[in-house]
């Protein structure tokens, strides 16, 4: 028979991938990690997990195979590092980190580990945006040379948790000039264009006032010859 593979869940969120791993066999969620003993309790009993860890690097050294990162943004990378550094295979929840240079480090190590790091961008995985890859698959827009994507989310009630205290997205996200949580929108838009690689992107976050997270975004690729331009559009993306 072959090895049950083990997952462990840092971050409540990552809870949200037990529908997915319960369908395969051969896979068992065997810890829950997260810093709140009340969640990790509930969760742990309603989902029927085993253990439960409140520190990461505990959680490490269990026997589990793979983990799931689910924390704030800012701990991505420090714990991804940790992880594969454990020898453990990793799933990340958006975004992958919140540096330039933290990226880099990221890929080192992931190159140098040998294990599996997939991102876990689930909006290439919403209906619509499978239905658009399929037809630019089959080729109803000829050659596609274009593309623009929009992720719109407003996350000002999501600023300050229920307990009063302030939650990471309000400097990680409204706290921060510029698109930092484009993978929603380039992401399913990316799979219309297999095989290229981005040159350019221009983005436009719309207003300074720190009042809503909206982030839209362009795409330059290689040059294509001229076609005529065929629209597509659905509440993610426009062809
Ligand atoms: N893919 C999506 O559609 C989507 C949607 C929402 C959130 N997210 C991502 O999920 C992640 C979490 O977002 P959230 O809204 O659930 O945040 P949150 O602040 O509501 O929850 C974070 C959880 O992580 C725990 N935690 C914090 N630091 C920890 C640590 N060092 N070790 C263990 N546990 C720790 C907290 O106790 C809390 O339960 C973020 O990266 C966010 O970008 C993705």
């Amino acid at each position: 028979m072959s090895k049950t593979m083990k997952i462990g869940i840092a971050g409540g969120r990552g809870l949200s991938t037990m529908m997915g791993f319960n369908a395969i066999e051969g896979v068992e969620v065997a810890t829950l990690c997260d810093l709140d003993e009340e969640l990790l309790k509930s969760k742990s009993e309603q989902y029927h997990i085993p253990h439960t860890y409140r520190i990461f690097d505990d959680m490490l050294e269990s026997d589990i195979d793979a983990v799931v990162i689910a924390t704030p943004m800012q701990c991505h990378v420090p714990q991804a590092i940790a992880a594969l550094e454990a020898g453990k295979h990793i799933l990340s929840e958006v975004t992958a980190g919140v540096t330039m240079d933290e990226l880099w480090w990221l890929k080192e190590t992931v190159e140098k580990s040998g294990r599996t790091y997939m991102y876990a961008e689930n909006y290439a995985y919403m209906p619509f945006c499978q239905q658009v890859r399929e037809m630019v698959r089959k080729g109803l827009f000829g050659e596609v040379y274009y593309g623009e994507c929009e992720y719109l989310h407003n996350v000002r009630s999501l600023m300050v948790y229920p307990n009063g205290k302030t939650s990471w997205r309000s400097y990680w996200q409204l706290g921060k000039r510029g698109n930092f949580y484009p993978t929603h929108s380039l992401g399913p838009m990316m799979q219309w264009f297999e095989g290229e690689r981005i040159q350019s992107i221009s983005d436009h976050v719309p207003d300074g006032k720190r009042q809503a997270h909206k982030a839209e975004g362009g795409l330059h690729l290689s040059p294509a010859p001229q076609h005529d331009r065929i629209p597509a559009a659905g509440h993610q993306g426009m062809l």
